[in-house]
Parts: C-alpha cells; structure tokens; sequence
C-alpha cells in the first residue's frame, strides 16, 4: 500500500529517517529525501536544505515535485542548541514547510510527523500549547518565548508538545481535510540514534535510563519507520488527527503513574 507513491522525506540522512527511507524503497516507494547533511548513500532524489528558517524551506520548496503522496516529517534537533532553534526545526520550521508543499500532496495523500514521548504533557501545558501554535507562520520565535515564558532549557519537550496539538488541528484545517490529506503523528520513546546521546546530556542519563527500564530497551530506527509507513499509507484512510505511541508501552506505563491504574 506503499507501492508507486512517491514520499518526501526530511532527516533522511540519519538514524529514523534513514531507515524510514530504506524500508521505502524496499517497498517500491520512490523517496525525495532531504536533510542538511549529506546521506551516506549518495541519491539523486537528494535535497540537501536547512529548513529552519524561511529562506531554507522555499528553497526546498523550489526544488521539490509539484505532486507527491505524502510528506513525512521526521528531521529534528534534541534541545542541546537552546529552545530558539529547537522550535525553529522541531516545530515552525516543520509546520511552514508542511503548509508551503500541503497543495502538492495528492487526495489521499498523508503528512505524518514524527513527534516523541517527550511531548507528553501537551494537556497538562495546553494554555501554553495554544497559544504558542496560534502564532501563524514563522514567527518571531524570541518574541513568542518571552510572551510566553518559556526558558531555554525546556525547547525540546515543548517542541514536541505544540506539534501534538498542531497535528490534531492541522487535520481539521481546509488546507489538508478539504484536499483529502490526511494528518498524523508517531510518538517514540528512547531510540538508538544520534541523537539519542545528546538527549543524555539535555534531559540527564537518569531519565532516558529509567524510560529504557521501563520497556526493557531503547528502540532501534527498524522499529519506527515501519508505523511512520503504515501512516502514509492506504491502510490508514480513516487514521486522521492521531498519536501513535510507538514505545514499547512507555506512554500507558507513564499513563498508570500519572492516572493511578
Ligand atoms: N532517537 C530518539 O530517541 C527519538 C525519540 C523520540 C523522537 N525522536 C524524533 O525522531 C526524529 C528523528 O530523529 P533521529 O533519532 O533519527 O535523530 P538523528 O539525529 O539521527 O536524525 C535527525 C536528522 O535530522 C536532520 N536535521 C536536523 N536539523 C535539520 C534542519 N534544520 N534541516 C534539515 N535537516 C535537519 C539531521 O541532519 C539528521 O540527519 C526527530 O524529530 C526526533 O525528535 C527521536
């Protein structure tokens, strides 16, 4: 069900999105991937752009199909670079590009994003989450930090937390709902990566060991792209707005704490 379309991949060049991609390819998909790094395995259908800031994302915009199937947004930073950047790639960065490429994305097509545990407390933070996401476009995101105190230490969770609600609104917008595009997020827990090392210096061994423990290991990229996949595919028409934690149980092993079952 993922045989012939064509994906746009962002963060292809390393750890989830690489694998998303080869698992696609694999599966008879073409892949446009784009990364600001160079892939391992040089592709023609490589874009390589920064798409953290406006200028970066049109001139990917430029160079990519005018119709495509899906758009999977997997590229993402850790935190370790402060919340101003961490927003810039994590959330608006993402958020402008989906909406600038959302035209070109065939009826039935799909945006997937690949958010985290780490944006579990979108509900707990929802006033915040709001109004952070209200703000259109890309904005001035120093200007949206002060407004709503945010520090410089929490870019990663909070990330994670306004593209959870956005991918629930985003579904219900015209620009995707009305052209039959379909909008959708995957929650990893702890993954062997890159960045994985990094998460351990922002949010401190202990943290990433105890949600290891908790699900007894870190996920491999061979665990994710599979779900990224299955949501960009036909077998998830009626899939639109969702989460799908895909950890092992970190998030209902989470869920029992926090609820008390
Ligand atoms: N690894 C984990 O433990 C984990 C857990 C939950 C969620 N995630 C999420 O999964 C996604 C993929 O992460 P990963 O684990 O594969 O990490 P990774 O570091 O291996 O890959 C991220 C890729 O994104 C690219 N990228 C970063 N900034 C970019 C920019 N401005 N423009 C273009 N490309 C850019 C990087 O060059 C890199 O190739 C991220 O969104 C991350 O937040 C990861």
């Amino acid at each position: 069900m993922i045989f012939g379309k064509t994906l746009v991949v962002t963060g292809v060049s390393s750890g989830i999105g690489a694998r998303t991609a080869e698992l696609a390819v694999s599966l008879g998909a073409d892949v446009i991937g784009i990364d600001m790094k160079e892939p391992a395995i040089a592709s023609s259908n490589f874009i390589k752009g920064d798409l953290s800031n406006p200028a970066g994302i049109e001139a990917v915009v430029r160079q990519l199909p005018k119709r495509f199937d899906a758009l999977l947004n997997i590229a993402g930073i850790s935190g370790k670079v402060g919340t101003e950047a961490t927003l810039a790639i994590n959330f608006y960065g993402l958020r402008a590009f989906t909406e600038a490429v959302a035209p070109r994305i065939r009826e039935g097509g799909a945006v997937v994003n690949v958010a985290s545990i780490a944006g579990y407390g979108w509900r707990a933070n929802l006033e915040r989450a709001k109004a952070m996401v209200a703000e259109k476009g890309f904005p001035d995101i120093k200007a949206v930090m002060a407004k709503n105190g945010v520090s410089n230490e929490e870019g990663y969770p909070l990330s994670k937390e306004l593209l959870l609600l956005w991918t629930q609104k985003a579904a219900h917008e015209p620009l995707f709902k009305e052209h039959g595009v379909r909008v959708n997020a995957v929650s990893p827990g702890p993954v062997e990566t890159q960045i994985l090392k990094e998460f351990r210096s922002v949010l401190g061994d202990e943290k990433v060991d105890s949600d290891i423990s908790r699900v007894g290991r870190a996920a491999t990229a061979s665990d994710i792209a599979p779900v990224i996949l299955f949501l960009a595919s036909d077998g998830a028409r009626w899939i639109n707005g969702a989460n799908i934690a895909n950890d092992g149980g970190l998030e209902a092993s989470i869920n029992a704490d926090v609820l008390g079952f």
